[in-house]
Formats: structure tokens, C-alpha cells, sequence
């Protein structure tokens, strides 16, 4: 658009200067009903609520995932119409928006809105447990040894400020079953267990924890529970009411397709006398345990709200259904891959053992060469595994994707791996 063009659309619909012209996303609504057996074409539409160009693929969800349209409409409109009239006065209704999107998270994760804190990410989520759980020299937390850093590296270094101790339970690979970790974590607590921290399905690759187990048998002896769920939040049809932890965390930014900096950190009701705030500030949530967790100071509503339209979109089109589309693609992948002579898949191919996280070694290429010949030739967005631990790619496909990306995706691959990058 030329400045003459601009001018012009600004005269005709009146729009206020500094307003980007030709933004464009698509808009909520149009989404036809989810059929009982979703089909390819329901999929390339639920791919149209995304403004990603149709060429880009990405196969990066357990990282990033893009915002849909009315994600992105709604931060858009909600933002304008704040910094149009910052008063207090038109400001008033964001407080609503912001509990609304609590009654919204409790309703997605099937607990109440006085056990939900919205935070501003998995890593804060975890945080405030690790900091917050009175802990002291004696006492013992357990963890898995393939948890993320901002529980594995913070329950670390807490354990050196307050004087508690950290004991790893082994991850062992290929995924041995849920009936080893559940007798593992058996074994390992002792009468000073206060607190086991398990990850709901591992970022590295994408092992599944018997997360209702584990709290079960930890509930049963008065052991605290905190499941991060950075990785099962907005992928797997959650049901806390079932699974029963203590503490569970979760991002807006991945799975859920939401705005940035949001997440959340569920409190279960009985667990809310056992931990305290670690941050005190002005405008706390309206209820329960909100009223005095998340008590930040100034927050971004907007985008706040913004996520409640993320979590509206996925139970529109039926979390069930997502949760089984994500499993089928990674599947698919799988059994693509596991064609391709000189691949090591790390994730189980047991189906009950992992979810849409997939790692897997691409024979003896250049993991980071690789990936940046995949989106520069390619057009394919994942992520790398450096180091000794079993290295190489990840793809963690989501909803959005189709078929034809795992089909485009293993082909190059496989083109790859044969003649080289
Ligand atoms: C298992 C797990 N926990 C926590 C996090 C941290 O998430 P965030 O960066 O949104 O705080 C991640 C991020 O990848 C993760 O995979």
C-alpha cells in the first residue's frame, strides 16, 4: 500500500493514524462444527484460524505455537480500546474479562476458579511451588531426572537456600511403562518425602508420566504433588478433577495457542494451606487462592482475556478430538521415520507411553545443519537436541498440522538422510 492508498482507507473508514493498515487475520466464527469423525477438510479449516503462510510448516508446538485469529483479534481490540482510554473507568471491565478467562481455566482443567492462578508462564508457575512449599534441612523432594530446568534446576538451587534435599528418580530410555515409575517412586519415598515434581510428558522425548499414579500413591502418604504440565496443557484432555495433584502448571504460549506470557498454575484447595505467596502487590484476583497469589501489580488484561479466547477455541472444536488428532500425526510421523535407514527414534513407539512430542536421531547428520536446511529449503519449523543426550530433532505436531505435513516432513528427511545436507 502506497501513502496515497493509505491515506485514502484512512479517509474512508475513518481509522486513527498509527494504526498498521492491512492487518489481517482470520476471524472467529467461521469454523464449521466439528463432525464426530473429523476429517481432512475439518483440519485444513481449524489450519485457516492460523495467519501462517499455507507453506510454512510447523512441527514445533512443544516450543511456541502460533496464536489463532481470535487470539489474535481479541489481544488486538482489547489492547486498541485500553490505550485508547487507559482511564480506570474503561478499564474497569477488564478486571471481568480477567475472571472470566478463570472461569474458563477452571472449567478447561474441570476444577473450580478458586484453585486457579493465571501466571504468567510454566516457569513462574513452578517457581511459586518451589519457592512457596515450607521446606526445610531433613526433608526430602523427589523428582524425575528428565524434568525442565524451572523445576529441576530451581528445586536445585532451593535446596541449597533452605536445606531440603533433591532425589532424582532415573528416566531410563526406551520409556519402561507406567508401572516402573510407579514402582520406582515407591521405593524412593521415605517418611521425609514432602513433595514429589513430576513433567506430565517430557520436552526432551516426550515421555508420558502416570501423573494420576504417581499422585495417588503420593496423596495416600500426605505427599504434595506438582505435575508440570507445559507439555499436556492445551494437548491431552486434562482432567484434574481426576488426576488429583497438588500443584499443576501450564503455558498459554504452547499447546492452548495462546497469547505470550500467560500460564497458569492450578492450587488444589486442600494444598492452598501448605504453600505461601511469594509475590505481594496491588490488584490481585477477585477469588479464592487468586486473592492472594496473584497479587502481580499491573498485568497485561488484554492478553489475559486474550487466552480465555484460545481455550474457547479448543473446546469448540472438542478437546478429545484434539488430543487424538495430535497422537494420530505423531503416529504417522513415527511410522514414517521408522522407515528411514540410519534414523534412531528416542520416544516410545508405545502409544500410551507418549502423546505429540517426538524425538528422534536423523543417522549421523548435523542436527543443527539439518533443521536450518529444513525451514530454509523446506519450509518445516522444529527444534534440535544438542549434546550427548540422545540428540537430534524433535517435532511435536499439534492440531493445525495435516497430514500433508507429515508426509512433506518425512520426505525431507528422508531426502536428507540419504544424499546429505
Ligand atoms: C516441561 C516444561 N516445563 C516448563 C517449561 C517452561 O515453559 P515456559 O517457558 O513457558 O515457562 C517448558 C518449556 O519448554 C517445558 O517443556
Amino acid at each position: 500500500m502506497n501513502r496515497r492508498d493509505f491515506a485514502r482507507l484512512l479517509a474512508l473508514t475513518g481509522a486513527a493514524p498509527f494504526v498498521t493498515p492491512g492487518i489481517a487475520w482470520p476471524k472467529g466464527g467461521k469454523l464449521p462444527p466439528t463432525p464426530d469423525v473429523p476429517d481432512e477438510k475439518f483440519w485444513a479449516s481449524v489450519r485457516d484460524e492460523f495467519v501462517m503462510p499455507k507453506e510454512l510448516t510447523m512441527l514445533n508446538a512443544a516450543n511456541l505455537c502460533p496464536s489463532s485469529g481470535p487470539v489474535l483479534e481479541t489481544l488486538y481490540n482489547t489492547t486498541r480500546d485500553m490505550d485508547r482510554d487507559p482511564s480506570m473507568e474503561n478499564r474497569a471491565k477488564l478486571g471481568d474479562g480477567r475472571e472470566n478467562t478463570r472461569r474458563l481455566l477452571a472449567e478447561f482443567l474441570r476444577v473450580t476458579p478458586e484453585e486457579i492462578v493465571i501466571t504468567r508462564n510454566t516457569s513462574e508457575s513452578n517457581n511459586l511451588v518451589s519457592t512457596g512449599v515450607d521446606l526445610k534441612p531433613g526433608d526430602e523432594v523427589l523428582l524425575t531426572a528428565d524434568n525442565h530446568p524451572s523445576n529441576h534446576n530451581a528445586w536445585q538451587q532451593k535446596a541449597k537456600r533452605f536445606g531440603f534435599t533433591v532425589i532424582d528418580v532415573p528416566v531410563p530410555n526406551p520409556h519402561p511403562g507406567f508401572d516402573h515409575y510407579v514402582q520406582a517412586f515407591t521405593k524412593a519415598m521415605t517418611p521425609n518425602t514432602k513433595l514429589i515434581g513430576i513433567t506430565h510428558l517430557t520436552s526432551t522425548v516426550g515421555d508420558l508420566f502416570p501423573a494420576k499414579e504417581v499422585c495417588r500413591i503420593a496423596r495416600e502418604r500426605g505427599i504434595l504433588t506438582l505435575v508440570d504440565g507445559a507439555q499436556t496443557f492445551g494437548l491431552l484432555d486434562v482432567d484434574l478433577s481426576d488426576m488429583q495433584p497438588d500443584f499443576y502448571s501450564g503455558s498459554a504460549h504452547k499447546w492452548p495457542c495462546g497469547p505470550k506470557e500467560n500460564g497458569v498454575l492450578y492450587i488444589n484447595k486442600r494444598a492452598q494451606s501448605k504453600i505461601w505467596a511469594s509475590i505481594f502487590s496491588a490488584y490481585p484476583g477477585r477469588v479464592g487462592v487468586s486473592t492472594t497469589f496473584e497479587g502481580f501489580g499491573q498485568r497485561d488484561e488484554p492478553a489475559m482475556i486474550a487466552f480465555g479466547e484460545a481455550l474457547k477455541l479448543q473446546t469448540a472444536i472438542g478437546r478429545a478430538h484434539i488430543e487424538k488428532r495430535s497422537r494420530e500425526l505423531t503416529t504417522a510421523l513415527i511410522e514414517g521415520l521408522k522407515k528411514i535407514d540410519g534414523v534412531k527414534i528416542w520416544t516410545s513407539p508405545e502409544p500410551s507411553r507418549r502423546a505429540a512430542v517426538l524425538s528422534f536421531q536423523p543417522g549421523g547428520l548435523d542436527v543443527r545443519k539439518l533443521s536450518a536446511a529444513l525451514y530454509q529449503k523446506d519450509r518445516i519449523g522444529c527444534a534440535t537436541r544438542n549434546g550427548q543426550d540422545r540428540p537430534g530433532l524433535r517435532f511435536s505436531p499439534h492440531f493445525y498440522n495435516t497430514h500433508a505435513d507429515v508426509e512433506k516432513a518425512v520426505a525431507a528427511v528422508k531426502r536428507y538422510v540419504a544424499s546429505g545436507v
